[in-house]
């Protein structure tokens, strides 16, 4: 498999933090699963902040446009280590590798797409 695709964000937590506070926003975006994995911490705005910036840096790596948020999808494993999941017929065949992080302010991830 070779590398075609390479993405990144950066997402301030208290943008999510307002945003959130919108009624259905988080549902436009998110997953259910997504929503109580991160309701279900602590830092709450800080895992939704690392999923959005999760689906950014999806979006830019993909070698396609036009993809909905809500259709790729950050699951933890059993171990903590994150996955995703795009629902999307054009996405056959391609592995997409992500990795997260987040501090208090911001939030940060990286997307590989290999084919
Ligand atoms: C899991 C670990 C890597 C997370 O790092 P961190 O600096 O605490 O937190 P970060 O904000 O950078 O990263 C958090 C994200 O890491 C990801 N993550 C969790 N476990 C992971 C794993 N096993 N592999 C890869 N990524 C993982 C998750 O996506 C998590 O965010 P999420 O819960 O919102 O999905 C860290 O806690 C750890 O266990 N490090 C092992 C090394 C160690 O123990 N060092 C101490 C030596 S003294």
């Amino acid at each position: 498999m070779k590398i075609i695709g390479l993405g990144t964000d950066i997402v301030e937590v208290k943008r999510i933090q307002a945003f959130a506070q919108k009624p259905g926003a988080l549902e436009r975006i998110f997953s259910a699963q997504e929503i109580a994995y991160c309701r279900a911490r602590k830092n709450e705005y800080q895992h939704l902040a690392v999923r959005f910036a999760a689906k950014e840096a999806v979006y830019k790596a993909l070698p396609f446009a036009g993809i909905a948020f809500k259709k790729i999808q950050v699951v933890n494993l059993e171990s903590g280590r994150p996955e995703v999941r795009v629902e999307d017929e054009r996405c056959q065949g391609l592995c997409i590798l992500i990795s997260l992080s987040h501090t208090e302010s911001y939030a940060t991830a990286v997307a590989v797409v290999q084919q």
